[in-house]
């Protein structure tokens, strides 16, 4: 299994530290934002990883963590020229990927605290498909939220709506097979003009090919002021 991290965007959200900073290089405790994501995939046993980022900031990531070495990893670059949305993002990595492969997909700005090894592990057993990683949030309204039928099976994921179904969100933790890169291709952007990762979520979902685990521990994503002081609180307190 791979994993590709997505470490592009334009971290409006974080404006002005991200006029000078792409915002997975802003600093979360003792490394940049990034590196808890590298830490992650380490802890996992994953060792090839794709990182995909914008143009301008490209030589940054490659200055921090060069080929992986260092890291026991190897990594491959891939540039996202413009913030067409998380799938688009995603799609940038299909050369690095194998057809018959299976990927963990991390956001760049999600911190957690339970190992992903479990999870992939549970993926690596699932035949096709896709499987997602749920988590238990006081405002599921920022997020993408899950719709269960009875039997607890999700039938659709639903982007930041204006009421809840659940108090889950999905994280930005994703297993795809590497069927994915053909869904991402069929894809029309939405109404905010990008490709959603939602959308591709759903059609896993109408397939009844989307999975979900629930993640343990904290888990916070630190795309807004709020979020990035309490991952870092989360990781500065994890360490004592
Ligand atoms: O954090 C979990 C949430 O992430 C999910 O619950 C949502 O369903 C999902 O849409 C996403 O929502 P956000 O509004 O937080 O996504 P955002 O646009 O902030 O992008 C999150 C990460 O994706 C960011 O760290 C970098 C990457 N990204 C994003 C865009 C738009 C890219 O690499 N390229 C892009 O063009």
């Amino acid at each position: 299994m791979k994993a590709v991290l997505l470490a592009g965007g334009t971290g409006t959200r974080l404006r002005p530290l991200t006029n000078l900073y792409n915002k997975h290089m802003l600093p979360v405790g003792d490394r940049p934002m990034i590196g808890h994501a590298i830490a992650k995939v380490k802890e996992a046993g994953i060792t090839d990883v794709v990182l995909v980022t914008g143009r301008e900031a490209a030589g940054s990531f490659i200055a921090y963590l060069g080929s992986g070495r260092e890291e026991g990893l190897s990594i491959t670059y891939r540039i996202q020229e413009e913030a067409g949305g998380i799938a688009e993002a995603l799609a940038q990595a299909e050369s690095a990927v194998d057809p018959d492969d299976k990927i963990v997909v991390l956001l760049g700005d999600n911190l957690f605290e339970e190992s992903l090894k479990p999870h992939a592990e549970a993926f690596a057993a699932q035949p096709d498909g896709a499987m997602v990683l749920l988590k238990r949030v006081s405002d599921p309204r920022r997020y993408g939220v899950p719709v269960f039928d009875e039997s607890g099976r999700i039938v659709r994921i639903e982007e930041k709506p204006e009421q809840a179904a659940t108090n889950q969100c999905v994280t930005g933790i994703y297993f795809y097979h590497a069927d994915v890169f053909g869904i991402i291709r069929q894809l029309k952007p939405s109404r905010r003009g990008e490709l959603e990762i939602t959308d591709v979520n759903n059609v896993y979902a109408a397939a009844g090919k989307l999975t979900h685990r629930t993640l343990k521990g904290w888990w916070t994503d630190a795309g807004t002021f709020d979020s990035l002081y309490e991952a870092a609180n989360r990781v500065r307190r994890g360490r004592r």
